[in-house]
C-alpha cells in the first residue's frame, strides 16, 4: 500500500483585515512548503468560517471576508494546480461541528477555562459578554486538524497552547479506544525544528511592542494589513516606537528595535543573523527603519498586484474539487470515531 503523505495543515480566519503577522507566522511557511516541497507532503489551507465569529462581527460583510481570505491565499503564490494542496471552508465540511460535539464531552470545563486567550477576554469583558463559541474554540480546532491525520500545523506562537490541546485529546481518545483514532500532530518542539524555527514567531505591534500585533488594535496604528498602502505601511514603520538608547541591539531591553530587526529579516528573505550583523551597533534607527520601510513596501506592491489578478473562476472551482475531497476525508476519520463512541454500528 502507499504509504499517505504527511499532511500540513493551518486556518485563517475570515475578517478582512489580515495583516503581516497572520501573513508570516502562518501564511508563508504554508506557501513555502507548497511550492519548495511540492509532491512530499499534502497541504491544507482553510477558512475557519465558524471561528470567525466565536467574537461579534458584522455578519453581513463574513461572505466577502470569506471570499477575500481565499483570493489572499492565491495572492501569496498557494499553487492551486497542485493536487496535493487543498483550500476549503470549514462549514462546508459538516464533519467538523460533528466531532467538535464529541470531542467536547472528552473535554473538561476547567481545561478550556486555563486557555489563555479565553481568559484574557474574560478579563476585559466579564463572562456575559464571552460566547460559548469562544470558549469551545480550541476543540473545534482541535477537530479542523485531527480529521485529516495532520502532523504539521504552522501558526503564530498565540496558537502554541491550542497545539497543545490538539496533541492532548487526540492521544486521550486513542488510550480510552485503544485504537489509533487519530494521527497525533507532532510535538510543538518537532513542529518548529521542521519549519526551521527555535520557537512559534510573535510580530509585535509597532506602536506598544510590548504586545502583539493583532487584528483587533482599535486604531491599527501599530499594524501592518495586508490591504494598507505602501504610503501607510511606510509611515507606519517611520513611526513605530523605539527607545532612547541610541544604538541599535537585539535583546529585551529593546522591544521595539529587535522587533524591526526580525521583521526586516523576513521581509528581505535573510537570516536574523545577517541582518543583525548588518546593523548592530549603528547608533541611528533610520536608516533600520527605511530599510524595512522598503522592503515592506515592495513586498505589498507585489502582493496587491497579485490580488488584484486572482481569478475567481479558477478559484471557486478548485474550491468546489477541495471541499469535496475533504468531505471524503474527513467523514472517514469521523466515522471511526462514531464507531468508537458506539454511534455506528462497528461492522
Ligand atoms: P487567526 O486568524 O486569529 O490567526 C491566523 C494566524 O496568524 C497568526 N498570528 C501571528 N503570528 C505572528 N505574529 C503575530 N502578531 C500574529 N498574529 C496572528 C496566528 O497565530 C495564526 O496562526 N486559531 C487560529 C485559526 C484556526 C486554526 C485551526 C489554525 C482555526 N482552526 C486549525 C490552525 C489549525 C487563529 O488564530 O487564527
Amino acid at each position: 500500500m502507499k504509504m499517505a503523505k504527511q499532511v500540513i495543515l493551518t486556518g485563517i480566519r475570515a475578517n478582512n483585515d489580515l495583516h503581516i503577522g497572520n501573513y508570516m507566522g502562518a501564511m508563508l511557511p504554508m506557501i513555502d512548503m507548497a511550492t519548495k516541497r511540492a509532491g512530499e507532503y499534502q497541504v491544507n489551507l482553510f477558512v475557519p468560517d465558524l471561528h470567525s465569529f466565536t467574537t461579534p462581527i458584522d455578519h453581513s460583510k463574513l461572505q466577502e471576508a470569506i471570499m477575500n481570505n481565499l483570493r489572499v491565499f492565491v495572492a501569496a503564490g498557494l499553487p492551486l494546480d497542485n493536487p496535493d494542496v487543498h483550500i476549503y471552508r470549514q462549514s462546508y465540511i459538516p464533519a467538523h461541528s460533528e466531532l467538535t460535539i464529541v470531542l467536547d464531552c472528552f473535554t473538561g470545563v476547567g481545561e478550556m477555562g486555563r486557555m489563555t486567550q479565553y481568559k484574557d477576554k474574560i478579563q476585559k469583558n466579564g463572562d456575559d459578554r464571552v460566547s460559548v463559541g469562544l470558549f469551545n474554540y480550541p476543540v473545534l480546532m482541535a477537530a479542523d486538524i485531527l480529521l485529516y491525520n495532520t502532523s504539521y500545523i504552522p501558526v503564530g506562537d498565540d496558537q502554541t497552547q491550542h497545539l497543545e490541546f490538539a496533541r492532548d485529546i487526540a492521544l486521550r481518545l486513542n488510550a480510552n479506544f485503544n485504537q489509533d483514532l487519530f494521527v497525533v500532530p507532532k510535538s510543538v518542539k518537532k513542529q518548529h525544528a521542521f519549519f526551521g524555527k527555535d520557537q512559534g514567531l510573535r510580530i509585535k505591534d509597532l506602536i506598544d511592542p510590548t504586545k502583539k500585533m493583532s487584528k483587533s488594535d482599535e486604531s491599527g496604528r501599530g499594524v501592518i494589513f495586508l490591504n494598507d498602502t505602501p504610503e501607510i505601511a511606510r509611515k507606519k514603520i517611520t513611526s513605530a516606537t523605539t527607545d532612547s538608547l541610541s544604538r541599535v541591539g537585539y535583546n529585551t531591553d529593546q522591544p521595539g528595535i529587535s522587533n524591526l530587526l526580525e521583521l526586516l529579516a523576513l521581509f528581505s528573505s535573510r537570516s536574523l543573523d545577517e541582518v543583525r550583523k548588518e546593523f548592530e551597533g549603528q547608533t541611528q534607527y533610520g536608516p533600520l527603519k527605511e530599510a524595512l520601510a522598503d522592503s515592506v513596501a515592495n513586498f505589498l506592491t507585489d502582493f496587491q498586484t497579485s490580488l488584484a489578478k486572482v481569478d475567481d473562476k479558477v478559484l471557486k472551482s478548485k474550491l468546489e474539487t477541495s471541499e469535496k475531497a475533504m468531505n471524503t476525508a474527513a467523514n472517514r476519520v469521523l466515522f471511526k470515531v462514531q464507531q468508537a463512541v458506539g454511534l455506528r454500528p462497528r461492522d
